[in-house]
């Protein structure tokens, strides 16, 4: 099966405002949330052009404006766009995005070749393009500035697997042990494969993301696994967020750790940072 925008979008159409809370409402989306933070904290800089795809409802939109110069955002659900222009006018954020744009990732084509400093892809656009994900690497870095960057973050297989341990027996059971082995080789959640889901994605390992950007004219400067100490149970992580102090110990090395190669794959996404040359 290949990339149908429609079935992304009609997913996050139906998802609606349940974004807004997807990475606060449980332990395990914070975790996720604060390496992300702090490897835009570390690469966006005041005076970039930033172009947001597949922002969503704005989690990140409501950080990425006050450290950017200048802020487009984008998505292929009007309804995201929406929610997210909603969501930065009730924080008295909107003035502060320059442009919204509905756009697929595959085709940025309104917009200029280098005419951004940075494109920030992370959440998983990218997870969504199956036969397409060289294209839409290929758009993103079309629009990045020579030296500039862009972050791609996508859903990590291997941790993914782990956290669906417990249902992997029904899902033999449903779709059959052929299917699930190749949904496990390859990471991709297809209509050919999985048909008791419409949530077609390809769920990536390191190796995926090395190869997809091997062809590029990029250095990968960054590698982070974001959410690694997500494994852990969220009843776990639950009892461990009632007290200040152990909390910040967790994320002090939720943040060091994301940066070890070895965690990589382990995090429930897997974050790049690339720079063009
Ligand atoms: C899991 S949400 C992440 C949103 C936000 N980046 C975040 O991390 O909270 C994925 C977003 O990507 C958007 N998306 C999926 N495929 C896309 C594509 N081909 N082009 C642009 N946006 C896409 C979806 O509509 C959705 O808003």
């Amino acid at each position: 099966m290949g990339y149908d925008p429609r079935y992304p979008q009609k997913h996050y159409d139906q998802l609606a405002d349940d974004e807004w809370t997807r990475l606060t409402r449980s332990r395990r989306g914070e975790l996720n949330y604060v390496v992300h933070i702090d490897v835009l904290r570390h690469h966006i800089r005041g005076d970039m052009d930033v172009l947001e795809i597949g922002a969503g409802t704005g989690i990140y939109t409501k950080e990425l404006v006050h450290m950017a110069h200048r802020l487009v955002v984008a998505d292929l659900s009007q309804v995201q766009l929406d929610l997210n222009r909603e969501h930065m006018r009730e924080l008295n954020l909107l003035s502060l995005v320059d442009e919204y744009r509905l756009l697929d990732l595959i085709n940025l084509g309104e917009l200029n070749d280098a005419s951004f400093d940075a494109v920030v892809c992370i959440g998983g656009p990218l997870s969504y393009l199956l036969d397409q994900e060289k294209r839409g690497v290929q758009e993103a870095l079309r629009i990045v500035k020579p030296g500039g960057i862009a972050i791609f973050g996508v859903m990590s297989l291997i941790s993914t697997l782990i956290r669906f341990m417990g249902a992997l027996k029904s899902e033999r059971d449903a779709i059959g042990i052929d299917n699930l082995r190749w949904v496990l080789e390859t990471g991709i959640q297809d209509r050919d494969h999985t048909p008791t889901s419409e949530h077609y994605c390809h769920m990536m390992t390191s190796a995926n993301l090395d190869s997809l950007l091997a062809d590029e004219k990029v250095e990968v400067i960054e590698r982070r696994a974001s959410g690694l100490l997500s494994l852990a149970t969220e009843d776990s992580l639950a009892e461990v967020r009632t007290d200040d102090e152990l909390w910040e110990l967790v994320v002090e090395r939720e943040l060091a750790w994301s940066k070890l190669p070895g965690a990589l794959d382990l995090g429930s996404n897997i974050v790049y940072v690339v720079k063009k040359y």
